[in-house]
């Protein structure tokens, strides 16, 4: 529970930090039936700062233990973001007894940024290879964020790292020696940002393979950047191509509230994270003693639709902490957490509303838009950019016509709307300074919630 902020808006579902800051989501796998995250992590304050990876893990991804710190600054730099990968082959030569290494791979941010690996036989403790920097690196001033994967075409490691507006990739038998072999980039562009924390993963679709590449591009004020993007094509190899599908900039979320999102290592399914707040105001959100959350867990798919031909679909892993369905009948909302769907046609816009007037309204507008409004829905005079209409209103066109479905998973702070088999979602962070307790919906739709389990 929050106590320093103005009110508790601590959420439930999604994870944030005991105290302190998080940004990115890091070392994402699964092993033994944990999922591990990591993440950015300043232990000395609830502001960016000195970069260490913080642990957790969980059985569900919803309910997390939090664990010591796994990976400190030394001479090499502060641990910037990067990845984990299982080696259940040990072909890191780092496993012992028959047990099979974690390795991580992460940015050391210096005098250069450069990357180093380190392992674990435990999952807790992590050793950093003597060998560092496994890349290292004098020339470019932004390098980081290596992500690793499986390269199904030469049966190996591959990595892909951001540098500068473009990504490289390399391919590596053993994880510790590394070889490039191509990049990509700075085609797609769309905020003439840095390129930052991307992820190369393929899905299957009508019994194709279509390779994704996720790039979250940084941004500022002006340019309105600091979002994932993502494109869809192939990868030889060497690298990923894009098959030119798009002929303008895709995010992966319509909303603002997630940034520098990744997927875990190791599982069947494709499962993302992403950091719940949007860089350009996320120090300033007032939550108290911690700052940071990540978004709710979603599971990435390929979808068909109407409108929009391809798209990354996501799916909240987060249905099961919910209880029976109930209709709405006029009543009070169910406390600060509940999951809320309504289902109608046509242009409508729901309502949450608190004692104090502030109302947060989402739904679907008369050009067939989703659309979620915070611009009255709680304080939001902590940042300028936050308050701001373009960081307020936000819609997005629907790649389906006709009949709908909003699911919205609110907790306490952080909201997530989902329709269209999730090929439109939004992120948002709310502070209402009351909580939500009642609703209005105008227009054809009609609504059940659902309750926390206890
Ligand atoms: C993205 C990012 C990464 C970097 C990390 C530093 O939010 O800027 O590129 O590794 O945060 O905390």
């Amino acid at each position: 529970m929050s106590t320093k902020g103005i009110r508790d808006f601590r959420p439930v579902l999604h994870f944030t930090p005991e105290k302190n800051w998080n940004n990115d989501p890091n070392g994402l796998v699964y092993e033994n039936g944990r999922y591990h995250l990591f993440y950015q992590h300043n232990p000395e304050g609830p502001v960016w700062g000195p970069m260490h990876w913080g642990h957790a893990v969980s059985a569900d991804l919803i309910h997390w233990e939090h664990l010591p710190i796994a990976l400190y600054p030394d001479q090499l730099g502060t641990i910037f973001s990067g990845s984990a990968v299982y080696d259940a082959e040990n072909t890191s030569g780092f496993g012992k007894d028959g047990k099979a290494p974690i390795v991580a791979m992460f940015t050391q941010h210096g005098e250069h940024e450069q990357q180093s690996i380190a392992w674990s036989l435990d999952g807790v403790n992590f050793e950093k290879y003597p060998g560092n920097p496994v890349l290292p690196n004098s020339t470019l001033p932004d390098f980081r964020d290596p992500k690793i994967f499986r390269n199904p075409v030469k049966n190996c490691w591959g990595a892909v790292v951001s540098a500068g507006d473009r990504v490289h990739f390399y391919a590596s038998r053993d994880l510790k020696h590394w070889e490039k072999t191509g990049e990509f980039g700075p085609e797609g562009n769309h905020s003439q940002g840095v390129w930052e924390c991307p992820d190369l993963f393929s899905l299957e679709h009508d019994g194709k393979t279509v390779w994704v590449l996720l790039v979250s591009m940084g941004g500022n004020e002006e340019n309105h950047g600091a979002r994932i993007q993502y494109f869809l094509g192939d990868f030889d190899g060497d690298a990923f191509r894009c098959d030119g599908r798009f002929d303008k900039p895709e995010f992966l979320d319509s909303g603002l509230d997630n940034y520098a999102g990744v997927t875990y290592d190791n599982t069947a399914d494709r499962i993302f994270l992403g950091w719940g707040l949007n860089p350009v105001y996320a120090d300033k959100t007032p939550t108290g003693e911690f700052c940071g959350l990540m978004t709710l867990p979603r599971r990435l798919s390929l979808e068909d639709t109407p409108k929009g031909g391809l798209r990354l679909a996501g799916e909240p892993l987060v249905r099961d902490a919910f209880g029976e369905e109930v209709p709405w009948n006029g009543g009070e909302l169910p406390g600060q957490v509940f999951l809320l769907t309504v289902t109608g046609e046509g242009p409508c816009t729901v309502e949450l509303k608190n004692s104090l007037g502030q109302k947060f309204r989402f739904g679907v507008n008369e050009q067939n838009q989703a659309f979620v409004d915070r611009s009255e829905a709680g304080f939001r005079d902590f940042s300028e950019s936050f308050a701001s209409e373009w960081y307020s209103k936000i819609s997005a066109p629907r790649f389906y016509d006709g009949p709908w479905k909003l699911e919205l998973v609110f907790d306490r702070s952080a909201c997530e709307l989902f329709l269209d088999h999730g090929t439109r979602y939004f992120s948002q962070v709310v502070y209402p300074d009351a909580p939500y307790t009642g609703m209005e919906i105008s227009g054809n739709g009609t609504a059940v919630l659902q309750r926390l389990k206890d």
